[in-house]
């Protein structure tokens, strides 16, 4: 039993680095403590990531105080407020951030202004430092699997999406009957056995249709689903949506996982119109590269199908084996339609990486 107040190691370093996550069954709208109003599906992806260094100092004489906070070299007073809120949140759970004197600094892959949101990474990254440190003030180990969860639910509490990037593979956030071990409170990995082999090396290249900062943001998004007429059908259409992929996923069956997955990406968005007020964050050039995917797919036959995140930006989502014919075609033809022909390419990653024992 350790003392309260008594730090086995009050000075040390983490570093973690954590991915963004993609939604292939889309989670929109939430209870308080950040509690899902459906399950969702999703995987890590790899080139998206968020590292985060934190040195610290627990000193009892002091209140938490973040001494310095970089993002990729330079000051960043307004992430630095929110990181900080966060912490006063997670000090609940860990007691020795009420006296954490911490210097932090974080390095995101994500193309500045890209409009490609960093906060599950971010988020994640954070959490994992959080439950590292806490390892290691008070000396205790973790099982690998108790870690990840613990992270996971402290990542929720940052960002919903953030507590799906704590895992490689395809991951569920949200209890729901036919999942055993599924949780509102923490995401769990859909076991390999549950994965065909050829959704093992799925492509993600992500098309900027606009980098501006959206008009509406998730969090009032979210919000709007209390009152929202469709809220109990978009409940059960989650619901039905994950209970069909998860049988898609587990029989190799790319084309009915692709059609589910634009069901729930024009789900949302038609969930965000229909919303009072109504809203659209799609942009024109958005639509014209959807009818292009679609036609192209027909044309082909090809597996490659779209998802979009609570904005304008489209995630292409194929096979590895599909990479060429599909590099040539948003080349040709997306590439022209997306924000100063922007597009970048990312794959299903392994999920965090401990940066620090990668050094050792
Ligand atoms: O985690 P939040 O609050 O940023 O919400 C994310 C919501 C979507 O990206 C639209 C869907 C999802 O499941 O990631």
């Amino acid at each position: 039993m350790i003392e309260p107040g008594k730090y086995l190691n009050p000075e040390g370093k983490v570093h973690w680095k954590s991915p963004a996550n993609i939604a292939l069954i889309k989670y929109w709208g939430k209870y308080p403590e950040q509690l899902p109003m459906n399950p969702s599906l999703s995987f890590v992806l790899s080139n998206s990531v968020v590292s985060i260094k934190v040195e610290y100092v627990i000193d009892d004489s002091k209140p938490l105080n973040i001494l310095d906070f970089k993002l990729n070299g330079r000051d960043n007073p307004g992430f630095a407020e929110k990181i900080n809120n966060y912490l006063v949140r997670l000090s609940e759970y860990f007691s020795f951030l009420k006296h954490a004197q911490l210097h932090i600094s974080s390095e995101s892959t994500f193309p500045h202004s890209a409009g490609i949101a960093s906060s599950a990474a971010a988020f994640s990254a954070l959490a994992l430092c959080v439950c590292s440190m806490d390892e290691k003030i008070y000396e205790k180990r973790w099982n690998a699997d108790d870690f990840f969860n613990k992270a996971s639910y402290m990542a929720r509490l940052g960002s919903g999406s953030a507590c799906r990037s704590l895992f490689d593979g395809m991951v569920v956030w949200g209890f729901t009957k036919f999942l055993p071990g599924t949780s509102d409170e923490f995401a769990v990995k859909l076991s390999d056995d549950r994965v065909h082999e050829s959704f093992r090396d799925m492509q993600d290249t992500i098309l900027i249709a606009s980098s501006e900062t959206k008009k509406v943001s998730s969090s009032a998004g979210h919000e709007l689903m209390h009152k929202h007429p469709h809220r109990e059908n978009r409940k059960e259409q989650a619901l039905d949506n994950l209970n069909k992929i998860t049988r898609a996923l587990k029989d190799g069956n790319w084309k009915m996982t692709g059609e589910i997955i634009e069901n729930e990406a024009l789900s949302l968005h038609g969930l965000m119109m229909s919303s009072n007020p109504g809203y659209i964050l799609m942009r024109p050039n958005t639509i014209t590269m959807l009818e292009k995917i679609r036609s192209f797919r027909q044309d082909t036959r090809l597996n490659v199908y779209f998802t979009l995140d609570a904005g304008p930006n489209i995630h292409l989502i194929y096979p590895f084996k599909e990479r060429k014919d599909v590099r040539n075609f948003v080349t040709s033809d997306l590439a022209p339609l997306c924000e100063n022909h922007k597009w970048i390419d990312d794959e299903m990653g392994k999920g965090p990486v401990n940066l620090l024992e990668d050094d050792q």
